[in-house]
């Protein structure tokens, strides 16, 4: 049993700590016999969950008026979107529809789209981020690994900066992005975190709305992914960034995302933009370039699909009674494995997809590792790191959605096990 400072492996003897080793190692080897091949690395819905979604593939078909609101669905035109599909991603934003766009299936697009925008063009009257030496973006760390990979992929320093139970660390974010006008962004995932599920306090948004940024071209990458994925029923509200940058005195520091990917099909959804008025004509215009018009089939599907806010609360209910199961597991398996012995951590999200976990100092890469030899895929350890580097090597998300439930339990019982061989082989190696 652990104390307040000490783990049960450092409290025990050294003997006691061998028995426990050789006792954790066969139960391992008789893992290793079971020849176990399941899959917990990805952020994924569930067949079951997908399969949701599929009467949708019944709303466009040949007879189908391929008109909306007036405006041609079978033709170029139209380039903010459908109208329907606009006012859609605007309820699920709580925006307003004149400020959106709805373009492609992929939020994670956009988002390149964004940068590319800033980095070739330049934004706010400022040379393109091209020209102004290293740029920055900040990286609330544990983060999402696709938004590091992003930026990096510019050649944009990613900088972490500490992530706690209601937000970033806005002490640091201030101090950061007032002081350095290299300084150009930050990515945020403000509600049900990937992968901690941390939701944004009120005042955390208040003080991203209130930031005097140094450089006029810094722009907060609000990535709401999961802005309707609770699973709990009880929704936690997220204070609205618009609202409180009207409250502040208005300005143009915020691009906002969005997407289906997790409502429908990931892959085959609608994403989204919204940003001030001012950054829309921007943003417009980059798009301009890149395509005559988007794709509005599947724009013109999911608004007869899902129809309005109420129809996605709808369907994401019937999401959450497949996923929160997963999640319940997921808790259950981890207190009765781990909580007593005082080795690990991990947050109780109440929508999303992730869990974030984080073991003894030095014991992520070794775990996945060994889970890895064990035939159970996990996220890279150091993936939700800015470059891969996780400065305690602690941290590992969990993926549970994806996976039957029998197949999590399983896949969390190797868990348990390998992450309390690697913390009781951490003791006894600091003790050698
Ligand atoms: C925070 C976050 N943003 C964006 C995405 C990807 O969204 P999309 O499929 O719309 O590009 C994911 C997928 O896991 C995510 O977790």
């Amino acid at each position: 049993m652990a104390t307040a400072d000490k783990n049960a492996y450092q409290l025990m003897t050294t003997a006691e700590l061998d028995a426990t080793i050789s006792e954790l190692e066969r139960k391992v080897d008789d893992i290793a016999a079971q020849g176990l091949k399941l899959d917990m690395a990805r952020g994924k819905p569930s067949p079951e969950q997908v399969a949701l979604s599929r009467p949708m593939l019944d709303m466009v078909t040949s007879e189908t008026v391929l008109v909306d609101e007036g405006m041609p669905v079978d033709n170029y035109g139209v380039p903010d979107g459908l109208p329907s599909a606009r006012r859609l991603a605007a309820q699920i934003l709580g925006v307003d529809p004149a400020n959106v766009v709805v373009n492609g299936s992929s939020s994670l697009n956009l988002m390149h789209d964004a940068i590319t925008n800033a980095y070739v063009r330049g934004i706010a009257g400022c040379k393109p981020w091209s020209q102004q030496g290293t740029v920055k973006f900040l990286c609330p760390s544990p983060g999402y690994d696709r938004h590091f990979a992003v930026s990096a992929s510019f050649g944009i320093e990613n900088v972490p900066v500490p992530m706690r139970a209601d937000g970033p660390d806005m002490d640091e974010v201030v101090r950061l992005v007032e002081s350095d006008p290299q300084v150009k962004g930050i990515w945020c995932v403000p509600k049900y975190a990937n992968p901690t599920g941390v939701v944004y306090s009120d005042e955390v948004v208040r003080r991203f709305a209130t930031l005097k940024p140094a450089a006029p071209d810094f722009r907060i990458f609000w990535d709401n992914a999961y802005a309707v994925h609770g699973f709990t029923g009880e929704d936690e509200p997220l204070l609205n960034i618009f609202d409180a940058i009207g409250e502040a005195g208005g300005g143009n520091l915020v691009y906002e995302f969005g997407s289906t990917a997790k409502v429908t099909f990931p892959s085959s959804g609608i994403a989204f933009i919204t940003a001030s008025p001012i950054d829309m004509v921007d943003l417009r215009s980059a798009f301009a370039i890149e395509r005559v018009s988007p794709e509005k089939f599947s724009q013109l599907a999911h608004a007869l699909f899902l129809k309005d806010l109420d129809g996605v609360k709808a369907q994401m209910a019937r999401h959450a009674a497949i996923v929160r199961p997963r999640f319940e597991l997921v808790e259950r398996k981890l207190t009765e494995g781990l909580a007593e012995l005082g080795i690990a951590s991990w947050t109780h999200p109440k929508g999303g997809y992730f869990v974030s976990f984080d073991g003894p100092e030095g014991s992520a890469k070794k775990t996945v590792g060994l889970m890895k030899e064990l035939g159970v895929i996990m996220t890279g350890a150091g993936a939700t790191w800015p470059y891969g580097v996780d400065p305690h090597d602690t941290n590992i998300r969990i993926a549970p959605t994806y996976p039957s439930l029998d197949e999590l339990g399983a896949a969390l019982d190797v868990f348990v096990v390998v992450v309390q061989l690697v913390a009781a082989r951490l003791e006894r190696a600091s003790r050698a």
